[in-house]
């Protein structure tokens, strides 16, 4: 095959062109990568909310054309100047929030908010040049989180992508770039809980089921569950939930049914909904109240991956690229935990 090195690549990709309108699939021009920048071939995809809720982009300044998409693995295809780790072939995940491993942050080993490549929602363009790679007809399309994944081509910072082991399954790793690292780190590097204590987990989708994982790895001994939709329940029982409350089965608000059940509080609680009525009742049932916020569950993303080989029972769906458009539907009815989409097929 020809190489493609320093060409522009035309390939699919999924245009956002409006806030709430149905997605695109169209033919994209993918420019080559500059100064630290590599060019992936995404392999597989899956949707996130947060895709969903800058596609939706109620209450945000709309930044769009856009390709959404953030959590994904892919192959290398070329690599621009300065880029040194990396090499077309090498299997890689890609982060919505990266590392350089220069500034203070990447040196320090409390924090993950690199200063240069930290997670930025309001920015469409790559930092080099303040330019978007992707254009249709010479009209730019903006990136989402640094990385648009929705594209079967895109281009990234070097320090917002992890190599990782060839052997590993593309198409099951993919969900380690976002939701499952993110639950899995929250109560592993954030809430610490104490092994026979008590964790509360509000939201039982993939990112709460991580969250709930990390409690069972640390020997929590008492794991609520807490979500309005009842039928996520069995499947958290899987998951090591203990107890369930479903706060529309009471009629006093659900810090007090937990404050009752515990004898005061649990002594740990994960809040993995995005919705701010939860978050009180989450902060409001723990006895011992300090409340910590989270990117990424704290993991720094080049050099802190969490071990793959458990996370396959997170996959409930999968779907070709230009089926794209049902991983939305799975996700507005709640059905499911991530949903793969396949860029090969
Ligand atoms: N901070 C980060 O780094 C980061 C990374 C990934 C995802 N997220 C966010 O985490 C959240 C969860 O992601 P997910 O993939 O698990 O989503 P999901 O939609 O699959 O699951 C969320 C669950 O929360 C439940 N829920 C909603 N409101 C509730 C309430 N008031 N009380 C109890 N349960 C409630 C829903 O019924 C659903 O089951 C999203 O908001 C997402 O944007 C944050
Ligand atoms: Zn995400
Ligand atoms: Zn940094």
């Amino acid at each position: 095959m020809a190489s493609t090195t320093g060409l522009i690549i035309r390939c699919r990709a999924v245009v956002a062109w409006e806030a709430g309108k149905p997605l695109v699939i169209e033919n994209v021009d993918v420019a080559p990568p500059q100064v630290m920048e590599v060019r992936i071939k995404v392999s597989y995809t899956s949707l996130c909310p947060t895709d969903f809720v800058f596609w939706e982009a109620k209450g945000q300044t709309p930044l769009f054309p856009r390709i959404l998409g953030h959590e994904a693995a892919g192959v290398v295809e070329s690599v621009g100047e300065g880029v040194t780790g990396l090499q077309p072939g090498d299997h890689v995940l890609p982060y919505f929030t990266g590392e350089c491993g220069e500034c203070t942050h990447c040196k320090s080993e409390e924090s993950n908010m690199c200063q240069l490549l930290r997670i930025n929602t309001d920015r469409g363009v790559m930092i080099s040049d303040g330019k978007s790679r992707f254009s249709i007809d010479g009209k730019p399309i903006y990136h989402f989180l640094g990385t648009s994944t929705f594209s079967e081509y895109m281009v990234v910072h070097s320090g917002c992508l992890a190599k990782i082991n060839p052997a590993a399954p593309l198409d099951k790793v993919c969900i380690l770039s976002c939701g499952i690292s993110t639950g899995l780190g929250t109560t592993l590097n954030v809430a610490k809980p104490k092994k026979g204590s008590s964790v509360a987990v509000f939201g039982l989708g993939a990112v709460g089921l991580a969250a709930v994982e990390g409690a069972g790895i640390s020997g929590a001994s008492r794991i609520i569950g807490v979500d309005l939709n009842a039928s996520r329940f069995n499947q958290a029982m899987k998951f090591g939930v203990t107890e369930f409350v479903n706060p529309k089965d009471h009629d006093i608000p659900v810090q007090e049914v937990i404050a009752a059940m515990t004898g005061g509080g649990v002594d740990r609680s994960i809040e993995c909904t995005g919705h701010i009525d939860a978050m009180i009742s989450a902060f409001e049932c723990v006895h011992d109240r300090t409340l910590r916020g989270t990117f990424f569950g704290n993991y720094k993303p080049r050099t802190d991956l969490p071990p793959s080989w458990r996370w396959r029972k997170f996959i409930t769906h999968r779907v070709s690229f230009s089926e794209i458009n049902k991983a939305f539907d799975f996700m507005e009815t709640s059905e499911g935990l991530r949903c793969i989409i396949s860029l090969e097929e």
